[in-house]
């Protein structure tokens, strides 16, 4: 199944039904409804009924929708699971698993998901998995978290809870400190970027709590654009329009990789030669393959190419 496309991911508590209409109306890439740290635990299980109302009557037009439960160690995250599915199982696309310390916390939501679509009668193996990372254990473990099911679609980075878990002297997740030289998530943030690629799946940076800060988030999400990412939770509708810039390449940008793949095509197919020069580049195979996944993500946001070519 090609990836979707994931630049905005809007977090949505599943307690408050207001709040979900709005969100079916955005122009996030992906809502996701929560059942874990934004739904307050007394209003846990009711909530439970209110996602499966939203799910099954509000548009959501071409939005990937997925539901966040509760962690698998805790009381609440069989009956998620067995609630959502039940009563949306045939509507949402992907279940967000928070905290995952082991392949084991997968496999888990993976074999409930295979029972859960048998008994539903649903399409087997069509929910997939969004596997959240946010503690020491997690990212120890998570070169083998990220091949653990074929229905893990993202890698998706915690800043608020892995910053608790570090013990990190800080009470917000900020682009750095002036007490630190470079960025203190960096390591983070690429290491899950490879153990993402390396199994083919998307990554996904976490929030930004600032929601009024839209520089900040702008930064923020530009860092990770950089590091490949695929994008970015978006707490308030107000940080859309800035995410999906940042995750969107520029016309400019890919107008070049447009260039570039003709030119490289017309290299090997007309003059038969795996390297020249374009403007002061020399640019090969390897430039090729740049460009391609370039062209792929502008493609997947709606760019056109002005000119003629296009990637073959
Ligand atoms: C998100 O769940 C976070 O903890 O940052
Ligand atoms: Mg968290």
């Amino acid at each position: 199944m090609p990836q979707r496309l994931r630049r905005s991911v809007l977090a949505c508590p599943g307690s408050n039904p207001r709040m979900m209409e709005k969100a079916a109306a955005s122009a996030a890439d992906e809502v996701f409804l929560d059942l874990e740290d934004a739904c307050a635990p007394l209003e846990k299980p009711g909530a439970r009924a209110k996602i499966v109302e939203a799910l099954t009557t509000h548009d959501w037009g071409a939005k990937t929708r997925v539901v966040r439960i509760n962690q698998v160690g805790s009381r609440f995250a069989y009956l998620d699971l067995l609630e959502v599915i039940r009563g949306a199982g045939a509507v949402l696309d992907c279940i967000m698993v928070p905290k995952v310390q082991n392949a084991g916390d997968v496999a888990f939501v993976d074999r409930a998901l295979t029972q859960l679509e048998q008994e539903f009668e649903l399409e087997p193996g069509r929910i997939g998995i969004e596997v959240q990372i946010e503690d020491a254990q997690g990212l120890m473990n998570c070169d083998g978290i990220a091949f653990a099911s074929r229905r893990i679609e993202t890698l998706t980075y915690g800043p608020a809870d892995f910053s608790a878990s570090m013990q990190l002297p800080s009470l917000t997740v900020a682009n750095g400190s002036p007490d630190y030289p470079g960025d203190p998530f960096h390591y983070v943030l690429f290491r899950l970027a490879v153990a993402a690629r390396a199994a083919g799946i998307q990554v996904i940076d976490g929030p930004y709590l600032a929601i009024r800060d839209i520089e900040g988030y702008t930064l923020a999400a530009r860092r990770a654009a950089t590091l490949g990412y695929d994008g970015k939770w978006v707490l308030h509708p107000s940080q859309i329009d800035a995410c999906n810039a940042a995750f969107t390449p520029t016309q400019e940008m890919f107008e070049r990789a447009v260039a570039v793949l003709e030119a490289y095509r017309h290299a090997t197919e007309v003059e038969r030669k795996g390297a020249v020069m374009l403007g002061d580049e020399m640019i090969d195979e390897a430039s090729r393959k740049m460009a391609t996944q370039f062209y792929l993500r502008g493609r997947a946001a709606g760019l056109e190419p002005r000119q003629t070519a296009a990637a073959s």
